[in-house]
């Protein structure tokens, strides 16, 4: 899978990304396997994921960091695109 000619799905790509070990270690923050709470919380995780601080039993590589980083970018697109209204903010 190329990390740049090929559009991001959460279910394809980034749940792949996540064992269910990193999803249960992590409930208390976020979930990791929903695409809202990823793509919510992108920036820190991706500063941990290049800190190489988590997952705390070992370092992903470039490429993977690559496709995540690319969700939040896409996400922030979208939402400059079509800003989430203030009442649906509340809803989602
Ligand atoms: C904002 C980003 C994150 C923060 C602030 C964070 C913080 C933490 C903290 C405080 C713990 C508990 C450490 C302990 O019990 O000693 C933890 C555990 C863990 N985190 Fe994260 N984490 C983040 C992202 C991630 C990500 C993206 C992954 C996986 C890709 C991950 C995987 C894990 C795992 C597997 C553990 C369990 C460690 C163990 O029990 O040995 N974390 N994290």
């Amino acid at each position: 899978m190329s990390a740049t000619d090929e559009p991001i799905s959460s279910e394809r790509h980034i749940k792949p990304l996540f064992r269910e070990r990193d999803r249960q270690s992590m409930r208390w923050a976020f979930d990791l396997w929903s695409h809202d709470d990823v793509a919510g919380n992108a920036a820190d995780i991706l500063a941990r994921l290049r800190e190489g601080t988590m997952p705390c039993d070992g370092t992903w590589s470039d490429e993977q960091i690559a496709v995540l980083s690319r969700l939040g970018r896409r996400r922030k697109a979208r939402l400059k695109a079509w800003p989430i209204s203030p009442e649906r903010e509340e809803r989602t």
